[in-house]
């Protein structure tokens, strides 16, 4: 299988695959028809089909698709069947409410160091149990603990300089919620995640759905 020739509009759906099969193997669900998929998903059966005829053959005819197969093997296909350690940069609110947001250390997301330049936060001691870094030592622990993920929550100036930094270390993945399109080498890869944007699209679908409400 080659990842790299999938669609990324299927990648992109593959997250919402893996949370459904993950609830399912909650409730006790063993098996699936891609018609209840579908109906639970609001997705139809045949995009649900196409989308993961890309990994290989997963459903069977009268049978539909064994959940925690799928869910193993969407979970191999996003990295997430190993511990996938990461530091992340900027304790203020937003990177202290990821930090001790316990989900992510479920879907194997470890983060291993928390790094700020304010002299208030450095030394202090996070709810999930992580001391606040001084940003100086950034260079220090990425050469004793080469993780290749990290999370950028600081203000948009700052945020280049500091991805660049990172990337010196060998970083290879960020997570970017700074403001900002960063300019890096082809071969480390950006998830932009501004949740400004969605809710400009909510706006949208409700202005345009509701053109009558203030
Ligand atoms: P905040 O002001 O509470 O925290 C920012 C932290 O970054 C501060 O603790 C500051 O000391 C630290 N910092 C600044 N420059 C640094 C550097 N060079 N090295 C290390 N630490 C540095 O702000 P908040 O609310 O946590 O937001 C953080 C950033 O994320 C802001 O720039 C904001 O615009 C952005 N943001 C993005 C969202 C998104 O959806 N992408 C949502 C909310 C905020």
């Amino acid at each position: 299988m080659d990842v790299k020739s999938i669609p990324n509009t299927v990648i992109r759906r593959l997250p919402r695959y893996y949370r459904f099969l993950d609830e399912l193997m909650e409730s006790g669900v063993e098996r699936i028809s891609s018609a209840e998929l579908s109906r639970r998903m609001n997705v139809t059966a045949s995009q649900i089909r196409q989308d993961l005829n890309h990994f290989g053959a997963f459903g069977q005819q009268g049978y539909g698709y064994h959940v925690e197969y799928l869910y193993q093997e969407i979970g191999r296909i996003l990295g997430l069947d190993r511990v996938n350690e990461m530091v992340f940069i900027g304790a203020g609110n937003l990177g202290r409410a990821l930090a001790n947001y316990g989900n992510f250390v479920k879907r194997g997301f470890q983060m291993i160091a928390m790094f700020d330049q304010n002299p208030e936060l450095i030394g202090k001691t996070l709810a999930c149990g992580l001391v606040v870094r001084d940003i100086a030592e950034l260079e220090a622990f990425l050469a004793e603990h080469p993780v290749r993920m990290a999370g950028i929550a600081i203000p948009k100036t700052n945020a280049p300089a500091v991805a660049e930094r990172l990337v010196a270390c060998g970083v290879k993945a960020i997570w970017n919620f700074a403001h900002t399109d960063l300019a890096l080498p082809d071969d480390v890869v950006v998830e932009n995640v501004h949740l400004s944007e969605s809710l400009m699209e909510l706006s949208y679908l409700y202005h345009s759905r509701y053109p009558e409400e203030p």
